[in-house]
């Protein structure tokens, strides 16, 4: 028998190398994508780091007819939730846009798992739930706070209509895992970070600056009351990422609604992580000091305590390692994309 789980937005970033990871824990993903942002060679990568055939629905999650089609061919223990829109600026000007979606995914999904019985669900959230609070590290039982941004407020409100759906179905688990800043790729240099468009975040920013392909980065704002004046994040390894998705599927916490950070603990400044990048890979990464990007807090870090209390789980590679794997990607791929 074996171990089906759905996952919707399984070839992106993050999707992708969590797919990879639960093939070698023995699990049978299932991916739905509409490639809006990823693209279909990651599941050619997959395969062949995998070598085995993943079944894969192209499409939108929101599509009912699709994915009345796929609960009624699989038969699902759980799904893995992370098709989403996920660029802050963008979200602001496309308000519309990213509530249909990334609302409209979530409602999709619960209205199959109601259908079909299936009980387990793993939710992207992200630490933006905490908003912009001092009160640091960001704890599970932090406050949280109304987003700045429709991006965030997706997320703020993806998890409220969990929490409803939990109540109306008690026999469901609900896991809300709420990532800090994932960084890396996948040590094989096949899958990692490849957004269509250009990038907002700093690693694929960093990435084309080592490829040549921009001058230098930008650093948005030195100014903050931090120990170099630039803005301080939790950077996870998207393998350990992935590792957290697995983590937090093998250990069932029962029926509910249940919340998990998933970060090192370790706070990094911007500066840090360019010094990390260079020393990694030997590029120099050329940068100015440019004003504060609107919305951006000072300090965002968690406490991981709870995931490695309750699901054995903690964040083991470093920002060298992430850097040194995002770079490979880098050269492997996207140069010869460009
Ligand atoms: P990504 O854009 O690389 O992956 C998302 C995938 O979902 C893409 O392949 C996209 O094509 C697909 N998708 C989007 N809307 C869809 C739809 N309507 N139907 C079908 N497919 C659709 O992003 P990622 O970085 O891998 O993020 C995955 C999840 O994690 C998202 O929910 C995101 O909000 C969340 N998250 C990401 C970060 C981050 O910094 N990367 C931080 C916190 C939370
Ligand atoms: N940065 C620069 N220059 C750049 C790009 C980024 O200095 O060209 C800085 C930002 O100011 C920030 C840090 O690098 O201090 C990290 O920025 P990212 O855009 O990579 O990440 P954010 O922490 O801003 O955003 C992330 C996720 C969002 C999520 C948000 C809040 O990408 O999905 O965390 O949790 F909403």
């Amino acid at each position: 028998m074996g171990k089906e789980v759905l996952v919707t937005g399984g070839l992106g970033f993050i999707g992708a190398e969590t797919t990879l990871a639960l093939m070698k824990e023995g699990y049978d993903p299932v991916i739905v994508d509409s490639l809006v942002n990823s693209k279909i060679r990651n599941l050619g990568a997959l395969e062949s780091l995998s070598g085995r055939k993943i079944p894969f629905y192209q499409g939108d999650v929101r599509d009912e007819s699709l994915m009345e089609r796929i609960f009624q061919k699989h038969a699902f223990e759980a799904v893995l939730h992370f098709a989403a829109l996920k660029a802050v600026g963008e979200s602001v000007g496309k308000p519309v846009l990213y509530y249909e979606n990334n609302l409209g995914c979530t409602l999709s999904v619960l209205r199959e798992m109601e259908r079909h019985g299936v009980s387990r669900i793993l939710f992207s959230s992200s630490a933006t739930v905490y908003g912009d609070s001092e009160d640091l590290p960001f704890r599970e039982d932090s406050p949280v706070r109304e987003a700045t941004n429709p991006y965030g407020e997706t997320k703020v409100m993806n998890e409220r209509m969990l929490r409803d759906y939990v109540i109306a179905h008690p026999e469901t688990e609900v896991v809300s895992l709420r990532y800090f800043n994932p960084v890396g790729a996948d040590p094989s240099g096949l899958l990692g970070e490849d957004p269509n468009g250009i990038p907002n975040n700093l690693f694929p920013i960093i990435n084309q600056v080592a490829l040549g392909l921009r001058p230098g980065i930008a650093i948005y704002g030195d100014d903050y009351e931090t120990e170099d004046g630039t803005c301080i994040r939790d950077y996870l390894h998207v393998v350990d990422l992935a590792e957290g998705h697995v983590a937090a599927l093998s250990h069932s916490k029962g029926p509910g609604f249940h919340v998990f950070n998933l970060g090192t603990g370790r706070g990094t400044s911007v500066l840090s992580v360019i010094r990390a990048y260079e020393k990694a890979t030997g590029r120099k990464i050329p940068y100015t000091i440019a004003g504060r990007r609107p919305g951006d807090i000072a300090m965002s870090y968690a406490d991981p305590s709870r995931a490695e209390e309750e699901l054995g789980w903690k964040a083991r590679l470093s920002l060298e390692d992430a850097a040194r794997d995002a770079y490979r990607f880098a050269t492997k791929v996207l140069k010869e994309e460009k």
